[in-house]
């Protein structure tokens, strides 16, 4: 990334570099962690379905949106959005979108860096094999009794939090674009690697019975919501991650080509994980829905029983780390740029604050997996209710309100100018879908869920 026009906004150096950091902020704890557990708990291929079909008719569209937005702007979510609102004179409550945005990307980043902490413990724990038990009730155990330390929590959160600023000090691009190039390949392979290892245990066909054949008896409100609230979540939506990013994106790269690559690869990678995990859940009799722990209790047990699993191990969970600290900068980056473009901070300040304000907040998330467990608002656990209310509340609400101003707001000329389809069709394709579907599937099943409908 080079600066260009200001002094403080930069540019990626290529359509290439927007693809890599873009897929790094899609792909992580999401695709590998949540997608895998998320539907283990919601019943299955119902879940799947659903969730593929919003990644297709709402994620997409959103995301070519979402880039335009920050392309158009040249500037921070929260700057853009009082821009943009300006341009289009339309009325100035928008630009809190900007601000709804910085907000979720901080609510999400102080959980999601302690399951990152996990991950990286868990570096550790293959290194020295403590995990390689063969006794999948043991690897349970392993796994509930850390979860229930908060001092070994803290410290790998602490320690994630500490790398993810590091990295945002220096600016998104150094060592970023070179870090995903080698990333998705390799994560990409071992990916196929676990999917050859669940082949063999004996239950591959029915892991994908339960991911692929739908039972929609098993579909409830709450299910579409959640499939619905990960679409966004997985696709970094809603939030002005890719906005940002697409803030840094040269004039001249088609914005709709690079939203459907993005997409296809993070769903790709989703999908793989999936296809992994089920077969070994259901050949060790373990149960699909055993929540956020779900990888943590699987995977240790393919990396024992493969011939070379150490390495594997090792690799996988290095590959994690790194494919979260992708996606956690990109949590970071909107809250960051916006304190150095707007409110004068040096970069090293901005990333201390938010850091800091995020770190303190995770301590919220790492009790509750113990001390707090029983602390429960609306029913649920602070983590709960954090990954509740961003996923499924203020990302599909971003999203729909990003869709509304893409859509309806935004002069046609600029929309026009800046995506520059191949053709009129499919322009008048996008925009059918981010002005009438996207919109309309986010609020429906909004309704469903409160029960209107
Ligand atoms: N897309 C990331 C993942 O799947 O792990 C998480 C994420 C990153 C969500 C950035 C939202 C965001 F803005």
């Amino acid at each position: 990334m080079t600066d260009t026009k200001t002094a403080v906004h930069s540019a990626w150096s290529s359509r290439f570099a927007f693809i890599l950091a873009a897929t790094g902020s899609a792909v992580g704890l999401g695709n590998i962690w949540k997608f895998p557990y998320i539907t283990g708990e919601n019943g299955g291929g119902a879940f799947v379905l659903v969730y593929l079909l919003c990644v297709l008719v709402i994620g997409i569209p959103i995301m070519i949106a979402e880039t335009m937005l920050g392309r158009h702007s040249q500037k921070n979510p929260i700057d853009a959005m009082a821009y943009l609102t300006k341009e289009a004179q339309a009325d100035s409550n928008w630009h809190y979108l900007g601000w709804m945005g910085v907000i979720a990307g901080l609510l999400i980043l102080s959980y999601y860096s302690v399951i990152a902490g996990w991950a990286t413990a868990y570096v550790l724990k293959a290194f020295t094999g403590s995990f390689y038990v063969d006794n999948p009730a043991e690897i349970k155990t392993l796994f509930d009794d850390f979860v229930a330390s908060p001092v070994q929590l803290i410290f790998w959160h602490t320690l994630f939090m500490l790398a993810t600023m590091l990295i945002v000090v220096r600016g998104v691009n150094n060592g970023l674009e070179k870090a995903v190039q080698y990333l998705m390949p390799v994560l990409f392979f071992l990916m196929l690697l676990l999917v050859g290892y669940a082949m063999t245990t004996g239950s591959y066909f029915q892991g994908l019975h339960f991911l692929f054949s739908p039972d929609f008896s098993k579909l409830t409100a709450n299910a579409v919501l959640t499939a619905m609230g990960h679409a966004f979540f997985t696709l970094s939506l809603g939030m002005g991650a890719i906005m940002v990013y697409g803030s840094y994106l040269p004039k001249d790269v088609s914005i709709a080509k690079t939203a459907v690559l993005i997409a296809g690869a993070d769903t790709v990678v989703a999908l793989l994980a999936g296809i992994a995990i089920f077969p070994i859940v259901f050949a060790n009799n373990l149960h699909p829905d055993s929540g956020p722990g779900l990888i943590f209790q699987t995977l240790p047990i393919a990396f024992g029983s493969m011939s070379g699993g150490w390495l594997v191990g090792i690799l996988f969970f290095v590959m994690l780390v790194v494919a979260a600290l992708t996606s956690s900068i990109s949590l970071i980056e909107p809250a960051v740029a916006w304190l150095v473009e707007s409110k004068g901070f040096t970069r090293e300040r901005a990333c201390v604050w938010s850091g800091l304000a995020t770190w303190a907040l995770g301590l919220g998330t790492v009790l509750s997996f113990n001390a707090w467990s029983e602390v429960k608002f609306f029913e649920r656990t602070i983590f709960q209710l954090l990954d509740y209310l961003t996923a499924n509340l203020m990302l599909p609400i971003g999203g729909f309100c990003i869709a509304i101003f893409a859509g309806w707001m935004m002069q046609q000329k600029h929309s026009i100018a800046e995506l520059a389809m191949p053709n009129d069709l499919s322009y008048q394709v996008w925009k059918l879908l981010i002005s009438y579907v996207a919109p309309a599937a986010v609020f429906f099943v909004f309704l469903h869920v409160i029960g209107v409908l």
